[in-house]
């Protein structure tokens, strides 16, 4: 079956942002075609254990497109017949803008990571509106939005609430992006003035109360992640994003000095630790989407055991290909067989509860 094994080696000699356009490419023309459905069949897992509802959704399993894959959502219509459970655009941002100068995005094969400073590339938030008007999808879809490179950190709040509004009835989650390293001083939202600021004028304007999330970083000390997490329940969010790429390069077997966000395989175990401190410290009553490194069923359970409700992927899909899904999703079904749990929801933060 690991096809995809075997042609890897021919798609990584690609520039790897050429690799993923020409891939987003495809799969937007596929999603297009009368025989997409025949995919679900192809990469599709279909358990009924796995089905998780959170925030008055229904997610028919836990394992999500993460941000930055789909920014401009223009394979929307692919991703639930890839076996995703939901997918999340973005991050989109108020103004189109092009992002930082290529090469901007860098493999890292021996340590099964890459290292991105896209920049927030992408169409703006009036273009991914039309994109998104009228149409239905099959799975919930998250917005990501992140703040535009022009517009001053002091009028932050100015941007994403336009995003939010204009975005507002086309997305069945919304993220905000404070996280990202690739935009001058935007992980400084993440303080607690003014995150709160940003939150509270968000969530005036969400009159019908949707599930509003925010993506932390994985670089964060205990502390401030801490104050992230009592402003989320402050202002009543309904989840973390945990944890977006790092700027450290610990443990590192590539020789590369590239400035930027580093996800894959060694983002693991620190956005595993995120992920179980927010757990911890909410006595598992927040909401947590887990995400950074999960490249197989034995990641993605650990991040369910230690604290996440749902899962995102991005680097794994890159070196494990379209199957990775369904091995994930067969993965965890195999762990609950073993552990005796009925539902996906019962495992979840059960490495710190003692149910069996
Ligand atoms: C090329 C690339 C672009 C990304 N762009 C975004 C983005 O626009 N917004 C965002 O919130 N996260 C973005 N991310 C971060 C991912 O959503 C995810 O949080 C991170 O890569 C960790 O997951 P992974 O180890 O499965 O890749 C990007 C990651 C990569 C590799």
């Amino acid at each position: 079956m690991d096809f995809y094994r075997l042609v890897r080696p021919l798609l990584f000699r690609a520039d790897p942002e050429d690799a993923h356009r020409r891939a987003l490419g495809a799969l937007a023309w596929a999603a297009e075609q009368p025989w997409v459905g025949r995919l679900d069949s192809v990469f599709g897992y279909p358990d009924p254990r796995l089905a998780v509802k959170l925030w008055g959704l229904s997610f028919a399993n836990p394992l999500g497109l993460a941000a930055g894959f789909d920014k401009n959502a223009e394979a929307l219509g692919a991703w639930e017949h890839l076996g995703f459970g939901f997918a999340e655009v973005g991050t989109v941002t108020r103004y189109a803008q092009p992002g930082n100068s290529r090469p901007r995005l860098f493999r890292l094969p021996a340590d099964r990571a890459a290292i991105n400073r896209m920049g927030f590339n992408n169409g703006g938030a009036d273009a991914l509106a039309s994109r998104l008007a009228g149409r239905q999808w099959g799975i919930p879809i998250g917005i990501n939005l992140g703040k535009s490179k022009v517009t001053p950190l002091e009028q932050a709040s100015d941007d994403y609430l336009y995003s939010f509004e204009r975005l507002y009835g086309l997305g069945d989650y919304f993220v905000l992006n404070v996280s990202s390293p690739n935009t001058p001083g935007l992980r400084e939202l993440q303080q607690a003035d003014r995150l709160g600021e940003i939150l509270a004028r968000l969530q005036f304007a969400n009159s019908a109360c949707k599930p509003l999330l925010v993506k932390i970083a994985p670089d964060l000390g205990w502390e401030a992640i801490d104050a992230v997490v009592d402003l989320c329940g402050e202002h009543r969010l309904a989840g973390v994003i945990a944890t977006n790429t790092t700027i450290a390069r610990t443990g590192l077997k590539s020789d590369i000095q590239q400035t930027g966000g580093l996800s894959g395989a060694p983002l693991r175990t620190r956005s595993t630790a995120v992920v179980a401190h927010i757990w911890k410290r909410t006595e598992g009553q927040l909401p947590i989407v887990g995400v950074g490194g999960i490249f197989s069923g034995e990641d993605a359970w650990e991040k369910i055991t230690h604290g996440a409700s749902l899962l995102q992927v991005y680097t794994g899909w890159i070196y494990e290909g379209p199957w990775m899904v369904r091995r994930i999703l067969a993965g965890l079904a195999a762990h609950m067989e073993r552990s005796g749990f009925k539902h996906l929801q019962q495992a979840v933060g059960c490495a710190f509860r003692q149910v069996h």
